[in-house]
């Protein structure tokens, strides 16, 4: 793969508004009067987040968290270590950690441990998207945009080597099955 591979569309813009909006609307269901704490894992959360909460019209709180993880792949070390703290409390509030994407699981595990510690009401997790082929570890996942199939996703916040977040559409590129 490089910098030249030509990336081809998975899901288009258009297919992920709706999902946003589906998402949104069982979400704004489940907590428009618990004013909310939603954490966005940067920085692959930030286009779908940004998109998410614009559709939410009840109040509540964003905030975000950055993890960096070594080794991972194919020869993933599991290690992961937060870069990013947050400001917020997390004690006694209803929280909702948003991903682009739980891939080996081993981020969004990571992060819920780290929440569940600092004793929410309540925490759940909502996933863009869902790529189940490639767990290694089992997360529940409380609201979901898409399972997709195991290819190298860019787009819509996902990149490859720090490249392509700015495209509209979820696009692979190569196929890997
Ligand atoms: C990506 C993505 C998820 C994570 C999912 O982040 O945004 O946070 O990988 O993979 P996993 O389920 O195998 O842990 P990445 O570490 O590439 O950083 P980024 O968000 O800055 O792109």
């Amino acid at each position: 793969m490089s910098s030249q591979t030509k990336p081809q569309i998975l899901l288009r813009r258009e297919e992920i508004t709706s999902a946003v909006k589906r998402l949104a609307a069982e979400i704004e269901r489940d907590y428009q009067n618990r004013y909310p704490l939603l954490i966005g894992i940067l920085k692959g959360s930030f286009i779908f987040m940004a998109d998410l909460v614009r559709q939410l019209d009840f109040p509540l709180e964003v905030e975000f968290i950055r993890v960096s993880s070594y080794g991972r792949g194919r020869e993933s070390s599991g290690a992961i270590k937060i870069v990013r703290g947050l400001t917020s409390v997390v004690k006694g509030r209803d929280v909702l950690l948003i991903e682009d994407i739980v891939d080996t699981g081993l981020t969004a595990g990571f992060v819920l441990d780290y929440l569940a510690k600092k004793k929410p009401t309540s925490l759940k997790l909502c996933t863009l998207t869902d790529k189940p082929s490639r767990r290694q570890r089992s997360v529940q996942i409380g609201y979901l945009g898409f399972t997709v199939p195991n290819k190298f996703l860019v787009g819509y916040g996902l990149d490859w080597d720090e490249k392509f977040r700015n495209l509209p559409d979820i696009c692979f590129l190569e196929n890997e099955d």
